[in-house]
């Protein structure tokens, strides 16, 4: 990494804040889109109590320039130092560092440093923190300082801090949530508006809701490494983000709301994770849901978490997932939440700042077996080649594994070249559906792969 510090920024305006001492010093890693936000929060609401020192990016000069261009009224003090030198904002006093350049290289690093050197840490790194958070959650105890990532899951709804403190009395049994907003805007889109997907994919990129290669977003692997993040947080349960199965939204089709419409649902990206007794059922993938549900009726890029406990029974957290404001809204909570048990406001902590013992147990992190065997009703939709005796195999096959039919629905009016129908299941297990499915594939009037969606109630 190059190494150069600019000197204090040539910027008049605002008039430097008077930091009291025992003002808490905060260096920004990553000033993209989040880092910009926050910067700016930080510089408009501030009351002294935490004094933004260090601004670090590569080519943080271009950075610094494009800030002064377009930033008044939101300008950052002259004492910042804008730096690309990663290592001189470790060596620093800092006492909080915001990690927000993202990805696992170099984050990782810089904040195992940071830890390490006995600084608390603020990140909103979700596959950072969904592969290494209980391992660096550990360092940070052993270092006497805090890691906190409140953003990494549903950008700017504080569902995590809810998880860590407001719910921390309960036993959470189960979390599921819309943590995806590319999905959720995608499918909303498509029922509202019964395009085609690929239409409304072209749609969420132009408006930028969805980046040029969407795969991370559309195949659930962005929603399963939040998913990880909720289970650590909620359920104490430490999983890999690929042992949870994603199940890809690409193959919907305008017709699937049709039919979903007339079994009272809509459908909608879910992760899901329910803990019982040693074993972690949890899974991603497009669901139908009651169109009346929290879930049906979440709409655009929004996120809903809800969590199930034994004594507080079911809580919802929704709002915007993503975004630089809302996001650093979320990082900058966090910060606060620190600067706080720090005694920054107090006067309590002088220049050897450590966290104030906290008063909350943390629970013992469990290591369980990870399942997708969740039993409930199912939607499966078929392309076929029409000819008489279609319903007939299928239901043969069906009837072979033991799976029970509860409705057969075919809409009149299409191509009989490619012809969709739906047949829904009674509930039963996710393994013994699948040898069935299996079955049908080899089928020769199958057009398409069969669509097979969970239906939740
Ligand atoms: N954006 C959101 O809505 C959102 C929501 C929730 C969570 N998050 C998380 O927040 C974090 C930041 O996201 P973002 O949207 O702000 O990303 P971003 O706009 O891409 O910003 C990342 C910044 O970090 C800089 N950077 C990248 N690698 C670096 C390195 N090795 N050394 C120094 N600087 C480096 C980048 O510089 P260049 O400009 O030179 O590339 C850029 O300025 C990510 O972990 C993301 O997952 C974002």
């Amino acid at each position: 990494m190059p190494k150069r510090t600019s000197k204090p920024a040539a910027v008049a305006a605002t008039p430097k804040k008077q930091q009291p001492s025992s003002a808490c010093r905060v260096a920004l890693i990553g000033f993209g889109t989040v880092g910009r936000a926050v910067a700016k929060i930080l510089c408009e609401t501030g009351d002294g109590s935490l004094q933004l020192t260090y601004i670090c990016n590569r080519n943080v000069e271009k950075k610094k320039r494009t800030w002064l261009a377009n930033a008044a009224p939101n300008n950052i003090p002259n004492d910042v130092l804008w730096t690309d030198d990663v290592q001189s904002v470790l060596n620093s006093d800092v006492d909080i560092v915001i990690e927000l350049i993202g990805g696992l290289n170099p984050a990782e690093q810089i904040v195992r440093g940071a830890l390490e050197s006995g600084k608390s840490v603020v990140t909103a790194n979700k596959q950072l923190i969904a592969r290494h958070g209980s391992d660096l959650l550990q360092l940070a105890s052993r270092h006497g300082c805090q890691l906190e990532f409140g953003a990494s899951v549903a950008g700017g709804v504080p569902v995590l801090p809810a998880l860590r403190t407001g719910l921390c009395g309960d036993r959470l049994h189960g979390i599921a949530g819309i943590l995806n907003g590319t999905c959720n805007y995608i499918l909303s889109r498509i029922e509202n508006a019964r395009i085609p997907f690929s239409e409304a994919l072209e749609e969420a990129q132009a408006r930028g809701y969805a980046e040029a290669d969407a795969s991370e977003d559309l195949d659930g692997g962005d929603a399963r490494a939040k998913l990880a993040i909720l289970a650590l947080a909620g359920l104490h349960a430490q999983v890999a983000p690929e042992s949870i199965r994603a199940r890809t939204i690409r193959p919907l089709d305008a017709v699937d709301f049709d039919y979903a419409a007339q079994l009272g649902c809509t459908i909608r990206q879910i992760s899901r994770a329910v803990l019982k007794d040693d074993t972690l059922f949890a899974e991603v993938g497009p669901c139908l849901v009651p169109t009346d549900s929290p879930f049906g009726r979440v709409q655009r890029n929004l996120n809903l978490v809800l969590t199930s406990g034994q004594y507080g029974g079911d809580m919802a957290f929704l709002g915007a997932g993503a975004g630089g404001d809302p996001t650093a809204v979320a990082v900058v909570s966090d910060v606060m939440s620190i600067a706080q048990s720090l005694g920054a406001n107090t006067g309590a902590a002088g220049a050897d700042k450590k966290p104030v013992a906290s008063s909350v147990s943390t629970p013992a992190i469990s290591a369980p077996t990870i399942s997708s065997d969740f039993e409930n009703p199912w939607y499966l939709r078929f392309f076929v080649r029409d000819q008489p005796g279609i319903v007939a195999r299928l239901a043969q096959i069906l009837a072979a594994h033991h799976l029970n039919i509860d409705s057969l629905l075919q809409k009149p009016g299409f191509d009989k070249a490619a012809l969709p129908f739906v047949i829904t299941l009674e509930p039963c297990r996710d393994a013994l559906l699948h040898p069935a499915l299996e079955e049908m594939s080899g089928l020769d009037f199958a057009i398409r792969p069969c669509l097979c969606l969970p239906i939740l109630r």
